[in-house]
């Protein structure tokens, strides 16, 4: 168990800039989309929270479902191997997919999944992502709806792990140098 009070070095986006920014992007989707059936696609687990605040702003009902992928295992890097652990449950052909991320780091994994989702025949394929560290991206990617452009330091809380940690903080931070020494 961990202190997530002393843990956090600085707070990089309150609860608040989250959500006001969450509700920005809510509305561009309803109007990009108007009168289109989406599919939510989250993106497990780092995704959980985006997925529930974005999806709760949104006026009109849409469907949801998931995929579980991993790349970073336990540490700080991302490995560039992606491994599906839970696949969606439904078809999407000739379905708007909307990918739905907590953070693009280094883009490996959100490139393969697009890759991915899009060879199975969907209308289209985009993504919306709370956090991108454009100076980690290793990738040209494409993505439509983002968040916040962030710097390239590590960060957790609102869905974002260490270790499977920090991802129930209500903001987002970087973690203490004690944390990753202990
Ligand atoms: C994290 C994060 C993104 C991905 C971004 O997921 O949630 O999905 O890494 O990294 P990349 O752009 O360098 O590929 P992770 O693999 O840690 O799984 P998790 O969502 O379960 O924490
Ligand atoms: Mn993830
Ligand atoms: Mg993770």
């Amino acid at each position: 168990a961990s202190d997530m009070g002393t843990d956090l070095e600085k707070v990089l986006l309150t609860e608040e800039q989250i959500q006001n920014r969450l509700n920005e992007l809510a509305e561009q989707i309803e109007t990009d989309y108007a009168g289109q059936d989406v599919l939510l696609v989250g993106v497990l687990k780092g995704a959980i929270m985006v997925m529930a605040d974005l999806s709760r702003t949104l006026h009109r009902s849409y469907e949801t479902d998931w995929m579980a992928v991993s790349s970073y295992g336990s540490g700080t890097k991302s490995s560039g191997v992606v491994r599906i652990l839970k696949d969606l449950d439904r078809d999407i052909s000739g379905r708007h997919v909307l990918i739905v991320e907590d953070i693009v780091d280094s883009g490996l994994t959100l490139s393969w999944l697009i890759a991915n989702l899009s060879s199975r025949g969907p209308a289209s394929v985009e993504v919306c992502t709370l956090l991108r560290k454009p100076d980690a991206m290793k990738v040209d990617l494409k993505v439509r709806y983002v968040g916040f452009d962030i710097p390239n330091e590590f960060v957790v809380g609102y869905g974002l792990d260490y270790a499977e940690q920090y991802r129930n903080l209500r903001v987002v931070g970087t973690l203490a140098e004690h944390v990753y020494s202990s």
